[in-house]
């Protein structure tokens, strides 16, 4: 059940200010019932009218890209620099799902659908996401030990992680790190790195609960397929659980 001016202005037909007014104006009907009072929602079976022409609902798409580096995740950025936005070839209106820095690239969800884009990222419900982390310095066992515990960090404790060690290099003092974590806080990684006095060379997230993106080079992207989008919502919604 969505409001009705919502649904006004997701059709493209009017600002959700212009839609109250056409609305108290007595110019919308509700499965052919004139509805001239603000508060009223609307059922997606719902047949709703504006100045007698059945509006038709947007459709929700979801598409999964490689982001490059040095691209923003935003719609626009008004410095004139890429957004993930731009690579998507669509006629909706689209936006990332949660973002990733600049600099990082991997995983990102696009959409048009604001509901499942809270529910990705609703904080009691955080879905694992893994990433690939290059660090200039080589962590001891007890470091990776404390980082999976959970560290101390401006904003809080973080939660439980899990750390899997793909390289160590010794020499070039390098290490890379599989971190899957179910937090989004800011730059959490980094942040989480800086801790041990180590700075991220390189960040790609490669997985976001069971999706992943090994058949996209960087800038590619691909639809969600309906059983993933499902997927993806009920694992939101349960909040899985890291082992
Ligand atoms: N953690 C970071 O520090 N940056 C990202 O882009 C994602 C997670």
């Amino acid at each position: 059940m969505e409001r009705l001016q919502k649904i006004i202005a997701q059709a493209g037909i009017a600002s959700r200010r212009k839609a109250e007014e056409l609305i108290l104006q007595g110019k919308v009907k509700v499965n052919g019932v004139v509805v001239d009072q603000l508060g009223f929602k609307a059922k997606g079976s719902d047949e709703v009218e504006v100045n007698g022409q059945v509006i038709k609902k947007e459709d929700k798409v979801y598409f999964v890209m490689n982001k490059p580096k040095n691209v923003l995740s935003a719609v626009v950025d008004h410095s004139g620099r890429d957004t993930c936005v731009q690579f998507i070839d669509t006629k909706f209106r689209i936006f990332p799902v949660g973002r990733l820095d600049f600099d990082t690239t991997g995983l990102l969800i696009l959409t048009n659908d604001g509901q499942f884009a809270n529910e990705l990222m609703h904080p009691r419900f955080q879905i694992a996401k893994t990433y690939e982390v290059t660090i200039d310095k080589v962590l001891s066992i007890e470091e990776i030990k404390q980082l999976e515990k959970g560290i101390m960090l401006e904003d809080g404790m973080t939660l439980p992680c899990k750390v899997l060690v793909n390289h160590r290099n010794i020499e070039k003092c390098q290490m890379q790190l599989d971190v899957t974590i179910k937090e989004g806080r800011n730059h959490q990684v980094k942040r989480m790195m800086a801790y041990f006095q180590a700075n991220v060379k390189r960040l790609h997230r490669k997985q976001l609960g069971f999706l992943t993106i090994k058949d996209l080079k960087p800038k590619e992207y691909r639809k969600l397929k309906p059983f993933e989008v499902v997927s993806l919502r009920s694992l939101a919604n349960k909040g899985v659980k890291l082992k």
